[in-house]
This record gives structure tokens, C-alpha cells and sequence, in this order.
């Protein structure tokens, strides 16, 4: 077809609107919060808890009136867990919903792609979850309420060296971690550092990519070297699967993981392989230390009728944090509620008081979970550094 002047002007009538949202947009139809998720595939618990969670925190705050007079709406797309996908939830968030403000993703190689488009758009985004340290340092529009991994992997660490095995200290440790994961990767290499500096062997490192289902191959060379713990900072459907596969290659110590095994589908899925095994969090819903979070837990159940958890429990901050930060700009636009979300101090959330630092991160302590044949269980606070 030769292009007229008349089919180019109506190619462009049906182009999809990119770049800045026209402010007309973002009138009259409330204030709309945008959730980029993996609501579908190997990681869906994570978003499903965080839509929960961010879910009961809009209910709350409508309740009170909503913000500006306004109403709160929130958009979620599903991203399907793939990085392509999570940048175009977050197009589609802001140039076709108008959100004023991003909350997501879980994955920090989700946020880091999601965050470009946010930071381009200059639409703040607030990440729930995602604990590699590179996701804040994509802009100045991008913000977490959880802890970092470098401080994760060091929690870890110092953990596996004061554990006992048969009543000998842990002094060689195997790592396993996903290559194609932003978290996986930056979590084993904190790790690494914290447990070599304080004198401990790590004996072998093996990598896995997320999807994979058969890991023997890499499992049998790790449990040669003998090690006394394996530290696998995976997500929950692969790290289920790893833990049947160790134990049957005749591994028999402690697993170690981070905030990833954080999904009822790891003790549905272990065959209980990982019972007394330990991850570390952001939050305990059966040790909430704040009345916020003990509050937080109890709508929780009683709204989905199933335990809450440390992503439900961020995903209700990070709209807390969003709301307060809203509130105080004054305003649905981007930079304003970017400079607000900067200055946020002392915001009591359901995993403890709240205030975002310099690099946009929020300075958090962690829990220790361990792992039971049906739940996870409190076992140790460990205040942020
Ligand atoms: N911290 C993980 C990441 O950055 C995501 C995650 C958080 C998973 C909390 C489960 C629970 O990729």
C-alpha cells in the first residue's frame, strides 16, 4: 500500500499513545497505582501475595476517604515472570492506565527491566521486593521498602557459620544459584564474601537456569566435595525441586536460602526434603513485631483465608509507603511524588517503620524461617546494620 497523506494520518490515529501521559489522562477516574506481577507461571505465588497485600492497604486507605479526594484504583498486568513482558506491563501501566505511581516487581531481574521504563516515563516505582542491589541504582524514580542483598547474603552467612551439623560447626559449604537471576547471582556472591572473610570454605559453586527441572548432574559433583550446607538462593519452584534432587544424590545437611523460598508451594512441593532447612526474610507472620504488622496479619487471613507472608506483607508497604508519599506531594504527578517518596521517614508499615535512605533503599532488619513439613516458622530476628 502506498502510504497517502490520508493513511498516514490514520496510521497515526491508531498508534498507540506513547511517552508522557497527557494530563487530561489523569483526570476524574481517580488515582491510579499500577502492579507489575507475575500473576501466571513458576513464580505466580509471588505475585498473587503481593497483589494481596498491596490490596489490602488500597482497601484501608479508600475506606478512610482515599487520597486527594480521590479514590485509589489499582491496574495489575501480568508480566508472566519474563523480563520482556515486565517492561511492557509498565508501558502499558503508565501511557494507557496513567498510573502515578509503579509498584513492582517481585524479581529483581523483572524490576531492573520494568525500572527502565519507569525511570524514562519519570513515574516513580516502588519495588515491594526485589533485593539485588543494582535495582534502585537504575534511577532516581526507583525506590524499595525491603532490605538489600549484600546485607541478605551476610545474614546467611554469619547463620551458616555459628549452625551445628551432628554437633560440628559448618566450615565447607556448596553454593547453587540460578545464572540467569539478578537476585540469585548477587545473593551467592554476598554470601561467598561474608562466609570466606569469617573463615569458612565454600567447596563448590554450580549453576542452574530458572525452568530447568533436572539437576543431578551438577548435584552429584557438589555432594563429592562434601560439604556440611548447601546455600541455594533460588525461587521456590526450582529450589523444591533441587531439594528432592540433593537429598536423593545423598546430601543430607541443612539447605540455605534466601527471601525466594518465601511460597506455601516450597512445602507443598518438597516432599519435605527441606524440613529444618533456613531462609531468610523480610517478615515472620507468626512473629510480627508492630502492631501495624499484627493488624496487617490478621486482615490478611481473614480477606483470603490463608497465611499472610513476607511478600504480602511488602506489597502492603510499599502501598503504604506510596500513599504517604502521595499524600504529602500533593499531587498525582510523577516528579512530585518522586521527590516526596525521597523523603520518606519513619512511615510505620507492616514489616516495621520505614524511612528510605540516599539510595533509595529502606534500611530493614531480617528473620531466619525455617522450614516445617506445612509452614514456616519464626526461629531469629536479626536487626538491620
Ligand atoms: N528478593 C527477591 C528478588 O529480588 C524476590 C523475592 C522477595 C522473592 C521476597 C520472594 C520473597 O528477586
Amino acid at each position: 500500500m502506498r502510504l497517502s497523506r490520508r493513511n498516514i494520518i490514520e496510521a497515526m490515529a491508531l498508534t498507540p499513545l506513547v511517552g508522557a501521559v497527557p494530563a487530561c489522562k489523569k483526570k476524574n477516574n481517580g488515582i491510579v497505582i499500577g502492579a507489575y506481577l507475575s500473576m501466571t507461571g513458576g513464580e505466580a505465588e509471588f505475585g498473587i501475595s503481593t497483589r494481596n497485600g498491596v490490596q489490602i492497604a488500597i482497601d484501608e486507605i479508600n475506606a478512610r476517604g482515599g487520597l486527594l479526594g480521590q479514590q485509589l484504583r489499582l491496574v495489575v498486568e501480568d508480566d508472566r515472570g519474563d523480563s520482556t513482558e515486565a517492561a511492557s506491563a509498565v508501558t502499558r501501566l503508565i501511557d494507557r492506565e496513567g498510573a502515578s505511581v509503579i509498584i513492582g516487581e517481585v524479581a529483581s531481574s523483572l524490576s531492573l527491566s520494568g525500572g527502565r521504563v519507569a525511570q524514562r516515563r519519570r513515574v516513580p516505582m516502588v519495588s515491594p521486593s526485589s533485593t539485588n542491589e543494582d535495582v534502585t541504582r537504575v534511577g532516581d524514580y526507583i525506590f524499595r521498602v525491603c532490605f538489600i542483598d549484600p546485607f541478605q547474603g551476610a545474614v546467611m552467612a554469619r547463620f551458616a557459620k555459628e549452625l551445628q551439623v551432628a554437633g560440628a560447626p559448618v566450615q565447607k559449604v556448596a553454593i547453587f544459584r540460578d545464572e540467569a537471576s539478578a537476585y540469585s547471582t548477587g545473593l551467592a556472591r554476598s554470601f561467598r564474601e561474608t562466609f570466606t572473610r569469617l573463615g569458612g570454605e565454600i567447596v563448590d559453586e554450580q549453576s542452574y537456569r530458572k525452568g530447568d527441572t533436572h539437576f543431578s548432574a551438577q548435584l552429584s559433583g557438589m555432594v563429592a566435595k562434601a560439604p556440611h550446607a548447601m546455600f541455594v538462593p533460588g525461587y521456590y519452584t526450582e529450589v523444591a525441586l533441587i531439594a528432592r534432587e540433593a537429598r536423593s544424590a545423598g546430601f543430607t545437611g541443612p539447605m540455605l536460602g534466601g527471601d525466594g523460598w518465601d511460597a506455601p508451594a516450597l512445602f507443598r512441593n518438597d516432599d519435605d526434603k527441606l524440613v529444618g532447612s533456613y531462609f531468610s526474610e523480610g517478615f515472620a507472620p507468626d512473629h510480627p513485631t508492630t502492631a501495624v504488622g499484627q493488624r496487617f496479619v490478621a486482615a490478611y487471613s481473614q480477606k483470603y483465608h490463608s497465611d499472610a507472608n513476607g511478600l504480602a506483607a511488602l506489597g502492603y508497604d510499599a502501598m503504604v509507603v506510596s500513599a504517604d508519599a502521595i499524600r504529602r506531594a500533593n499531587s498525582k504527578e510523577g516528579p512530585a511524588i518522586r521527590a516526596a517518596l525521597a523523603a520518606t521517614a519513619n512511615v510505620e508499615g507492616a514489616t516495621g517503620r520505614i524511612s528510605i535512605d540516599a539510595e533509595r533503599n529502606a534500611v530493614k532488619g531480617a528473620v531466619i524461617l525455617e522450614v516445617r513439613e506445612n509452614a514456616f516458622r519464626f526461629h531469629r530476628a536479626i536487626e538491620a546494620q
